[in-house]
């Protein structure tokens, strides 16, 4: 099995601005030191992504993410930002398909292919999420529900570049809850996912492909999530909030 380098992303939604990313990030690097053997990612809102770039410096010992993207190059768009921009401003990822975005402001699976294709070509990685409603769980739809968000989201994605996505597990009745999948329930679904990675792709290209797990992670559930096989990692909201609770996720997934 090819050896998949976990990957802790911070998703700070519409919290902290530019002004709070300096000590953020001073206080990540000392807690977290060097760092080789996971990726971490942090998705602030787009107004702090400059400060934040700033604040990590060359070498950095994290990565920067956006939380959305619009799929044209440019155009008549108000309020939208592109790829191309975000790349001038040192980004790696971005997070598509957010289950906020999709209840919030619309975002159907083909509007989350469009992203996902434009990302792509432009060299940014996405992190394409999924996830079922507790009352799609309840109707014992998660399967269903998770092989159409995949099938749609990966239609007519280049199979060369299945490589550079993370995929993002988020059941919705887990995100700002306080209640986690059971480490065994995730793993099951994890394992459902990568299969049908697998149908939209194959078999070895299913298997370097990323999956985090999202959804009330904190420093004292992270561990047993992250010991899962099919768990590659994990994108934190609350407990991403403060650098130092972040930091102590992040050390949980070195340990692992
Ligand atoms: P949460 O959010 O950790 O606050 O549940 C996760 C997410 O929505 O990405």
């Amino acid at each position: 099995m090819t050896a998949r380098k976990k990957i802790i992303a911070a998703n700070w939604k519409m919290n902290l601005a530019h002004q709070d990313v300096k000590s953020y990030a001073d206080v990540l690097r000392v807690e977290v030191g060097v760092v080789n053997e996971i990726e971490i990612v942090l998705i602030p809102p787009f107004t702090a992504i400059p400060a934040l770039a700033e604040a990590l410096g060359n070498n950095s010992f994290a990565r920067l993410g956006a939380q959305n993207m619009h799929w044209e190059k440019s155009g008549a768009f108000t309020g939208e930002i592109s790829a191309a921009m975000l790349q001038a401003l040192s980004v790696n990822y971005v997070v598509l398909g957010h289950s906020e975005r999709r209840a919030q402001f619309g975002e159907t699976d083909e509007i989350v292919n469009r992203k996902i294709k434009a990302a792509l070509s432009s060299g940014l990685q996405p992190i394409f999420c999924v996830g079922e409603t507790l009352t799609e769980r309840d109707g014992k739809r998660v399967e269903e529900v998770l092989k159409r968000q995949i099938q749609e989201g990966l239609k007519e994605v280049s199979p060369r570049h299945f490589p550079d996505l993370v995929v993002a597990y988020e059941p919705l009745w887990a995100i700002g809850t306080g209640r986690t999948a059971t480490p065994e329930q995730a793993q099951r679904t994890h394992a459902f996912i990568r299969s049908v990675v697998a149908l939209v792709s194959d078999h070895s290209t299913a298997e370097q492909v990323r999956i985090q797990y999202g959804g009330s992670v904190k420093p004292e559930n992270a561990e047993e999530l992250l010991r899962q096989p099919d768990i590659d990692g994990a994108l934190v909201g609350g407990a991403s909030l403060d650098a130092r609770s972040f930091a102590q996720i992040i050390r949980r997934a070195v340990a692992v």
